[in-house]
């Protein structure tokens, strides 16, 4: 945190917002957005529309707005542009995901009609459940980064816009261990010159991004920008990113309810978790290789936040257990069951079990939100490299360098606060006696 107040850049112009992927969630958050726009909507789920943020001691009674503190780009200022292999504009992939009423999207349908997507860098091999036909024509990995690059310069020239973001909302990629391509950026173009197999189109997008000097975000949990080739593309071109995969539904309750059990010495035998979903992520999800991916992002959440190694005798005997079932039937609108085995005083077992019926985009499309306009303020902070403030919106939290990821949601959001508060020159809120 090395900023205040006097040195962050003002939110000027317009801000474009990227995103790889023009599907359910994106399709939700720029009709989100536009809607909020027109009058039609309340920003619900944002903190950076919403939220309060307590400054100095409690009986000051300086609780301003987020967006009256910091300066955020404003939503009139926002334009967005989208890659997708499938969707041809936001008003059909609004229409394909079905998240929203045809009443909601009707007044908006000639904006979302002119959110028109680019072709895309696809490549069938990483989403095996998708054919896409919106595809570049560039076979090589450096000429598909590079039409990318492109791209952005178009898009930034057309729209006149004076700060791009970048956030991946596409699907999710099989699964993959980083390798010696991803080890250093000197290796990662090398391996563009030489079409590495193992690069992945996501790790071309967040490379064209940082390259273009704009900031990126992963809302998928596939690797992307959390490779040490992009964490020093990012450090060199001085550019915040942040992931990976956004916190919504069945991880998000598992992050606010373990830290509970945790802060009460409950003891956890076993957490079963399984949910349907019917929307195309689902089907994404329903090839093995990119639930793998996912089911690594999920299961890491309670270790980290019950330190079994700590409290062995709580938490040293875990059974932790993530499906996910491709059920078209329920479209956009999954239903998750948690099946909690816990035990207290005397080791007396007892359960817990939450129904959740919750719609993914709409938990996610606020995410993409924040993301974009956090990421351009911590851009316009002077930052760069992996902003762990924004763990807040992430299932699996990229760390800062060799440090644990921290998952407790609770932590997170003091975290992010405090980050902002410093930024402008406050004091950090400990909770302490006096505070
Ligand atoms: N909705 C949630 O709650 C949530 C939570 C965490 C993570 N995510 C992740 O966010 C991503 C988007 O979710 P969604 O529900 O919108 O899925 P979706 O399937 O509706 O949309 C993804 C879009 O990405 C496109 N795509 C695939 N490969 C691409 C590429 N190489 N370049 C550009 N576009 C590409 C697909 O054609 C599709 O339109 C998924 O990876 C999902 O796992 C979603």
């Amino acid at each position: 945190m090395t900023s205040t107040t006097s040195s962050i850049a003002p939110a000027t112009g317009r801000l474009g917002v990227l995103t790889p992927g023009l599907g359910a969630v994106a399709s939700t958050f720029v009709a989100g957005v536009l809607s909020v726009r027109n009058g039609l909507a309340a920003p619900i789920g944002s903190l950076t529309q919403m939220a309060h943020i307590r400054l100095g001691s409690r009986d000051e009674g300086r609780n301003p707005l987020i967006s009256d503190f910091v300066p955020l780009a404003a939503l009139d200022d926002l334009a967005f542009g989208a890659w997708d292999p499938i969707s041809a504009n936001a008003l059909e992939a609004a229409a394909t995901a079905g998240v929203l009423e045809t009443n909601d999207v009707a007044p908006i349908s000639g904006e979302l009609e002119g959110v028109v997507a680019m072709d895309a860098v696809f490549d069938h091999r990483w989403v095996k459940r998708l054919d896409g036909r919106r595809v570049k024509t560039q076979q090589g990995k450096l000429e598909q980064a590079q039409a990318l690059i492109d791209d952005i310069e178009r898009f930034r020239n057309e729209q006149g816009c004076d700060r791009l973001v970048m956030v991946w909302c596409g699907s999710t990629e099989a699964y993959q261990e980083p390798g010696e391509v991803h080890s250093s950026l000197a290796a990662f173009e090398r391996g563009l010159e030489r079409d590495d197999p193992t690069i992945a189109p996501s790790q071309i997008y967040a490379y064209a991004a940082l390259s273009s000097g704009v900031p990126y975000a992963n809302g998928a949990p596939n690797l992307s920008c959390d490779i040490p080739a992009m964490v020093e593309l990012a450090r060199e071109r001085e550019v915040p990113i942040a992931g990976k995969d956004f916190k919504t539904g069945q991880t998000l309750l598992k992050t606010m309810i373990s830290p509970g059990l945790k802060a009460r010495m409950l003891g956890l035998r076993g957490w079963y978790s399984t949910n349907i979903l019917g929307n195309r992520d689902g089907e994404v999800l329903d090839d093995p290789e990119s639930f793998k991916t996912k089911e690594v992002s999920k299961l890491g959440v309670l270790d980290t936040i019950l330190q079994p190694d700590v409290y062995p005798q709580l938490f040293g005997d875990i059974d932790h257990v993530v499906r996910i079932n491709y059920y078209p039937p329920r479209g956009d609108n999954k239903e998750g069951w948690d099946n909690i085995d816990i035990f207290g005083w005397l080791g007396y077992p007892m359960q817990i079990k939450v129904n959740f019926l919750c719609r993914d985009s709409i938990l996610a499309a606020p995410i993409v939100l924040d993301l974009a306009l956090f990421l351009d303020l911590a851009a316009r902070v002077g930052q760069s490299g992996v902003q762990e403030w924004l763990s807040f919106y992430f299932k699996s939290p990229e760390p800062a360098g060799d440090l644990p990821p921290e998952h407790d949601l609770f932590i997170q959001q003091t975290k992010l606060k405090n980050t902002l508060r410093v930024w402008m020159g406050e004091l950090p809120v400990t909770h302490s006696e006096a505070d």
